[in-house]
């Protein structure tokens, strides 16, 4: 099975392609190309002869600080304002090569292959670029879409268990936040870590075929596509809080688990949404696939957790900004006022999940 699709995005459009066990044909193309690779694939590059600079895939990498080596490295090769990028990578490789690409000689064309599950069925496409500034993650970003997407679902043979729950929990929340049908086609593949691949390939068209929709509609992040920052707001305060212990979209898991056990604190009955059950379900048997979570909340600091919610960027100067999901099922962004009794609220929500979990 293979699948192909075009984005729209106001930079023009970039094709989309899925194909299991297709990326060594891929490489043919890649000779006149600066590739930029997860360190990880070091040995395979060098098996197939695909010359490249290689990143270790860690935040600190994916920092102002650092892209400044990788930029002077380019240059020193040669690269020019007419050479082809290629990334190889999970969203820490993407983040740093679509930076990069977006400012080197004020743009180049790039080529992206994300290798982890949360960049096929999320980052891959969007376009967006976060970059880490001193302690403050994704603080500056750029949009700079690839022109092409490649995406070879056999890459997540080699990913770990707690890595491939990770990539399953952002696709779920993007398909919740599509609607219904979606998150139905979505839980119809059995997601799972360590799933058959043609499934997970079915379950990686559906996702981006959902966030497709968030991102040409409104590109820039000013109002449907918004949603998708469902859980971030609790779970890059958990992520922040265990030092990155805990994988980002474990974190989302978590922070979405927190969003609903709001809701309920706040009276909120889902007794007429089931899906908000089955997917609460789901969550939970994906953050458990990761053992050293409940460890890690453990020793979690709850006035750290809050102190990071309190300054997350999207809120404003007299309202929490929380995405949330209404009686009926549907996922939307409120503005809570920016009262003692939001926060009691919502750090007895966040104590709950922590509670469940630990
Ligand atoms: N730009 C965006 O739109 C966007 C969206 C979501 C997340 N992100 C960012 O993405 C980052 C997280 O990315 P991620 O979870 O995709 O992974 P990652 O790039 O952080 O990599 C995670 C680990 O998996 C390893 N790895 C990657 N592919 C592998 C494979 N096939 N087999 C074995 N190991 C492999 C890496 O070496 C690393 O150790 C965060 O920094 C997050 O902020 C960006």
């Amino acid at each position: 099975m293979s699948a192909w699709f075009d984005i729209q995005s106001s930079s023009g459009s970039y094709s989309v392609e899925i194909a299991g066990g297709a990326f060594r044909a891929w490489t043919a193309g890649f000779a006149q190309a600066a590739v930029l690779s997860d360190a990880f694939f070091r040995p395979l590059l060098a098996d197939m002869r695909v010359e490249a600079t290689f990143l270790e895939a860690v935040e600190t990498n994916k920092s102002l600080e650092a892209t400044p080596a990788f930029i002077e490295g380019m240059r020193r090769r040669g690269v020019t304002r007419g050479s082809q990028l290629v990334a190889i990578g999970g969203g820490i490789t993407q983040d740093v090569s679509a930076f990069i690409a977006s400012v080197y000689m004020r743009g180049l064309r790039w080529t992206y292959v994300p290798t982890t599950v949360l960049a096929m069925v999320d980052s891959c496409i969007g376009g967006k670029s976060s970059i880490n500034v001193g302690a403050y993650k994704n603080l500056v970003g750029t949009f700079h879409p690839p022109e092409r997407v490649l995406i070879d679902p056999e890459f997540v043979k080699t990913l770990p268990a707690d890595q491939q729950a990770s990539g399953l929990i952002e696709a779920v929340k993007i398909c919740f936040c599509r609607g219904a049908e979606s998150f139905e086609t979505h839980m119809s593949y059995g997601p799972a870590v360590h799933m058959p691949l043609p499934q997970l390939e079915g379950l990686i068209v559906n996702s981006l075929r959902a966030k497709k929709w968030f991102i040409e509609i409104d590109e820039f992040d000013k109002k449907e596509r918004l949603l998708l920052n469902f859980g971030h707001t609790f779970g890059h305060a958990i992520e922040g809080a265990s030092h990155f212990a805990i994988a980002h979209g474990i974190g989302v898991g978590l922070g979405i688990e927190c969003a609903i056990a709001f809701q309920q604190m706040r009276g909120v009955d889902y007794a007429k949404a089931p899906h908000v059950a089955q997917l609460s379900e789901h969550l939970r048997a994906m953050v458990r696939t990761d053992p050293s979570v409940a460890a890690t909340l453990r020793t979690l600091d709850l006035a750290d957790v809050m102190e990071r919610f309190v300054s997350d960027k999207k809120h404003g100067q007299d309202f929490y900004a929380l995405i949330l999901i209404e009686r009926d099922g549907t996922v939307t962004l409120q503005k809570l006022p920016r009262t003692s009794e939001t926060l009691r609220l919502v750090e007895a929500a966040v104590q709950r999940v922590i509670g469940e979990f630990a």
